[in-house]
């Protein structure tokens, strides 16, 4: 699999993985136009030209990003993809000076096992008046929020300066 930024071509296999997985209630729902808006904010893991990967991170503010919609198919689980992905969008959020992210998921042990730890979505006001509040389950909603310090988390991750990611980062820059 091939893991680098998202490209305007990527945009029709983004909005297809997102929304089946948005049917199963695993992620929320994006249009075509959000990420097409969002589109440097995307990673997708490509693969013989499929989008079989995605992640993207939402910056509120300059002190907080939320990781979003990341999806491996379901033929491509349990190969480490999933954390590859993490590690990418997390490399991007130092990249961008970002000081802490958080995900609200119910992936809780993946996350942890990425260094994030648990938290109360009660921290971020921004999710909910954003999401939460329009969302149809909110009053049962299983989801749990988890959060990443990420000047704390240096030990766990590469310096963006030495990553792939950083790398393709930079090389689409310069393109
Ligand atoms: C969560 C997800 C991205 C992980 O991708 P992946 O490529 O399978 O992840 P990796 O191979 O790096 O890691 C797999 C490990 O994560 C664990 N994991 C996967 N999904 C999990 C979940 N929902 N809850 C807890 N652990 C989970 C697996 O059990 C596996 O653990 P093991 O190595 O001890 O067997 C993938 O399962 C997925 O796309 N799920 C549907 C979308 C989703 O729920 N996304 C999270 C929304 S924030």
């Amino acid at each position: 699999m091939d893991i680098r930024p998202a490209l305007i071509s990527d945009v029709r296999g983004i909005f297809e993985l997102v929304n089946l997985h948005a049917e199963l209630g695993d992620v929320l729902p994006r249009t075509q136009t959000q990420i097409k808006e969002s589109l440097s904010d995307w990673i997708v893991g490509s693969l013989n030209n499929e989008i079989v990967a995605c992640v993207s991170l939402l910056r509120y503010n300059n002190n907080l990003a939320e990781v979003r919609s990341l999806i491996v198919s379901d033929q491509m689980q349990g190969m480490g993809w999933g954390a590859t992905l993490l590690e990418a969008i997390i490399t991007e959020a130092k990249y961008r000076k970002i000081p802490k992210i958080f995900a609200l998921t119910r992936a809780e042990a993946f996350f942890k096992r990425a260094g994030f730890s648990p938290s109360d979505r009660s921290h971020f006001p921004e999710k909910i008046w954003r999401d939460c509040d329009q969302c149809p389950v909110k009053d049962n909603c299983d989801e749990i929020a988890v959060e990443l310090q990420l000047e704390k988390a240096s030990h766990l991750y590469q310096t963006p300066e030495q990553s792939d990611t950083f790398v393709l980062h930079r090389k689409q820059e310069n393109m």
